[in-house]
């Protein structure tokens, strides 16, 4: 009966897994009515309610970082596998997100409204990476030795490395209180203008290497999906502004686009 009702919850999930993957196209397809308003795309009206960017960042992203945990408190006995790989990959990035990046971060004031949609889609995404990984998926001994194991943790570590090394650099362009842009410089920064975004799509690309699985495939392409088109929009905002920008920086992937 317990078996039973796990293939129904499975089930259940798959669709909402194919979900996320739709609206990932569907963004990268709308991407000029799709862009999510808030940081230099804000579209500013007296409707448009704010959030202090600080608690915004804090209160949308905490739950990909708790819903795991909680689930791991569950009866239910977690595969050891499975919570090893939560642990050092999606854990990891949430908390560096949830308790630094957050409490670190200089950016203006957040719509309220894309913060409530963030929150939801990192409290559903959450729930599908955990449940997945703790109590449905099944890795054999040799997981921890293969080759795509590996390889996919290195690419998420380099990944994170690049993507909080990236956050810094844009972090310190501001003074604090100051919400001004300026050109960014250093690290990746020399070869595209979405360096932050190159590692988070580097790390969710080794996070789903690793893990083998439709969850985290389907958080890889909606995370592609969602950061190119905002890498190209950054991009194109900085050769407006900016007549000195230098000339060979391309937008996301280095050398090519
Ligand atoms: N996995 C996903 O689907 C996903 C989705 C969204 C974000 N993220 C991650 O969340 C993090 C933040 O994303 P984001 O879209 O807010 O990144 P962003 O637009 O690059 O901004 C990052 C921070 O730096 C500031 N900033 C950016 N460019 C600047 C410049 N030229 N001069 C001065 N300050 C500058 C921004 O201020 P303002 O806010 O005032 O512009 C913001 O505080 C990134 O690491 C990203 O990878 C992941």
């Amino acid at each position: 009966m317990k078996n039973a009702t796990n293939v129904v919850a499975w089930q259940t999930e798959r669709v909402e897994l194919w979900g996320l993957i739709l609206v990932g196209l569907a963004h990268l397809v709308h991407h000029k009515k799709a862009q999510a308003a808030y940081g230099r795309h804000i579209i500013l009206s007296p409707l448009v309610r704010t959030v202090p960017a600080r608690l915004a960042w804090f209160l949308q992203e905490m739950p990909a970082f708790l819903i795991p945990l909680l689930l791991m408190q569950l009866p239910h006995k977690p595969s050891t596998m499975g919570k090893y790989l939560l642990l050092k990959t999606f854990f990891l990035h949430y908390f560096q997100r949830t308790f630094v990046y957050s409490l670190l971060t200089r950016g203006q004031p957040f719509p309220l409204g894309v913060m409530v949609s963030a929150g939801l889609f990192c409290s559903i995404n959450g729930f599908l990476q955990g449940h997945y990984l703790l109590h449905c998926a099944q890795f054999d001994d040799k997981w921890s030795s293969c080759f795509r194991y590996n390889i996919g943790l290195l690419l998420f570590y380099l990944g994170m490395a690049i993507n909080v090394h990236s956050d810094y650099i844009l972090r310190n362009l501001r003074k604090p209180k100051e919400i001004v842009y300026k050109i960014p410089t250093g690290g990746l920064f020399e070869y595209v203008s979405g360096a932050n975004y190159l590692g988070e799509i580097a790390e969710w690309l080794g996070y789903a290497v690793a893990t083998w699985s439709l969850p985290s495939i389907s958080f890889f392409i909606f995370s592609f999906c969602f950061l190119g088109p905002r890498a190209y929009y950054h991009h194109r905002f900085y050769q407006e502004k900016f007549k000195e920008y230098p000339k060979s920086r391309k937008a996301l992937i280095p050398f090519l686009f």
